[in-house]
């Protein structure tokens, strides 16, 4: 397996492009199922996790054409299959989302179930109960979700129990084909499932509300082609500036929504940084100063971002004072805490490991470590960069499927990073 070495001890400085999210690509990619004609999404992330989408829609029999800039036609048209399998679904979660969009648009679908996953149990009950609601048979055995609407989806009123992402992007696509009207209670909100309607209502849906708790979605006969360009990418901006927070450094943010990453900001002007926000770019500052530890507690947008949770961490451990962070939306996300202890963080888990707190040291020390999932992989990153000596982060698979080229990214900021060849056992 690759690993990454990291020479820490370097104060990171520049500039930087934030990619396309990935998780609203992803969506999107399921989304483009309903269309009977050619869609193009664009700003496209070159990543793990989007190559097994195309791999996963190509199975169906979909046809997929990438150009060198990663602008993705989608015919979902030429589709001859309506079967997920489990090798597709168990490495990606996300692509349990085509499930609704073949049974709205083909009135079939058999979608093997995801199960758990390292940062939790991750249960798909509230989709399951909302394809119900809308007149989905739903059968499981052996694994495999067989829905089928031999007459079609009809509309109707979901109340989901809590807020879900996946849930509402689930839904909210799978009703743009369902007969008369849908109403969506207790959404999630995050940014990427506005442009996930925006999206839809391109290819002709009618979708109002997206953003706010409740979503109503219009059923249409048919959708059609269109051309979409995908946000930039929070967490992955988010990441960087951590990053730099943590080391002291500076570094601007290009194409980026300052208005998605506000309570990741209020924290990081709390931690010490100066930020400067312009309409697609965010400046951040630390004038060389160590950051202060914050509070925080995870929640759904608008919301501190559970995806940014470890990362935050990471500058927690080498900040000036203590901090609590409490994570409130997986049951099981604290597993670089154990890592970065091996680098000399001192972290102590609470309340039945819902809540970490740190008390900063001024520096960490290079270890070997790794993770198994994608944001505390980045996280141990995040730990290398500040860590006195080298750092080998082992299984980075992990985060190549959410971040585009992040050692030549970081790099460009004066980081001592390099991916190095698998160890031969
Ligand atoms: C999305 O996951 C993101 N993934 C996650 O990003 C992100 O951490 C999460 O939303 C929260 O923001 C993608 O968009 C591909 P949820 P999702 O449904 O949709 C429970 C990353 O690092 N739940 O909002 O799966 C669930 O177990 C990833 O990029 C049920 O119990 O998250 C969790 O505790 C990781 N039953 C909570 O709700 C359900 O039917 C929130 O999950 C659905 C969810």
């Amino acid at each position: 397996m690759e690993r990454l070495l990291i020479d820490g001890g370097t104060v990171l400085s520049g500039e930087l492009r934030a990619s396309g999210a990935k998780n609203s690509a992803l969506k999107m990619f399921a989304a483009a199922l309903l269309a009977d004609e050619p869609v193009t999404i664009s700003n496209v992330p070159h990543l793990k996790d989007i190559t097994t989408m195309i791999e996963l829609l190509v199975s169906l029999g979909v046809e997929v054409v990438i150009d060198e800039k990663m602008n993705i036609e989608i015919h979902a048209n030429t589709i001859k299959r309506f079967k997920a399998p489990y090798e597709l679904v168990k490495t990606m979660r996300a692509s349990f989302n085509v499930l609704g969009p073949l049974l709205a648009h083909y009135g079939q679908a058999e979608v093997s179930l995801p199960g758990g996953c390292a940062i939790g149990s991750r249960p798909v009950d509230q989709h399951l109960r909302g394809l119900e609601a809308l007149g989905a048979k739903i059968d499981m055995s052996d694994g495999y979700v067989r829905a089928s609407a031999p007459k079609g989806l009809k509309g109707g009123k979901i109340v989901f129990d809590f807020k879900t992402v996946g849930g509402t992007e689930h839904l909210m696509m799978t009703a743009c084909l369902a007969e008369g009207q849908t109403t969506l209670e207790n959404c999630a909100r995050e940014p990427e499932i506005v442009d996930l309607a925006n999206f839809l209502n391109k290819m002709g849906a009618k979708v109002s509300g997206a953003g706010k708790d409740i979503i109503n979605i219009v059923g249409v006969k048919s959708m059609g082609s269109c051309s979409h360009t995908v946000i930039p990418d929070r967490v992955e901006a988010g990441t960087y500036l951590i990053a730099a927070a943590a080391t002291g450094g500076s570094i601007k943010i290009k194409n980026v929504n300052p208005g998605h990453l506000e309570a990741v900001l209020d924290k990081l002007r709390e931690a010490g940084a100066s930020i400067t926000v312009k309409a697609d770019s965010i400046e951040l500052d630390m004038r060389g100063s160590r950051p202060k530890a914050v509070s925080l507690i995870t929640a759904p947008y608008p919301d501190y971002p559970t995806d940014l949770q470890a990362q935050i961490m990471a500058m927690n451990c080498v900040a000036e004072g203590s901090g609590r962070i409490t994570e409130t939306v997986f049951e099981n996300r604290f597993m670089h805490v154990h890592e970065m202890s091996r680098m000399g963080a001192k972290v102590k888990l609470e309340a039945n490991n819902t809540s970490a707190i740190t008390t900063g040291v001024p520096s960490l020390r290079g270890a070997p470590v790794m993770a198994n999932d994608l944001r505390a992989s980045v996280s141990l990153v995040i730990a290398g960069l500040v860590a006195e000596g080298q750092t080998v982060i082992d299984r980075i698979y992990h985060i190549d499927r959410g971040y585009e080229q992040v050692e030549e990214k970081l790099q460009k900021l004066g980081a001592r990073i390099k991916r190095l060849a698998p160890q031969i056992r």
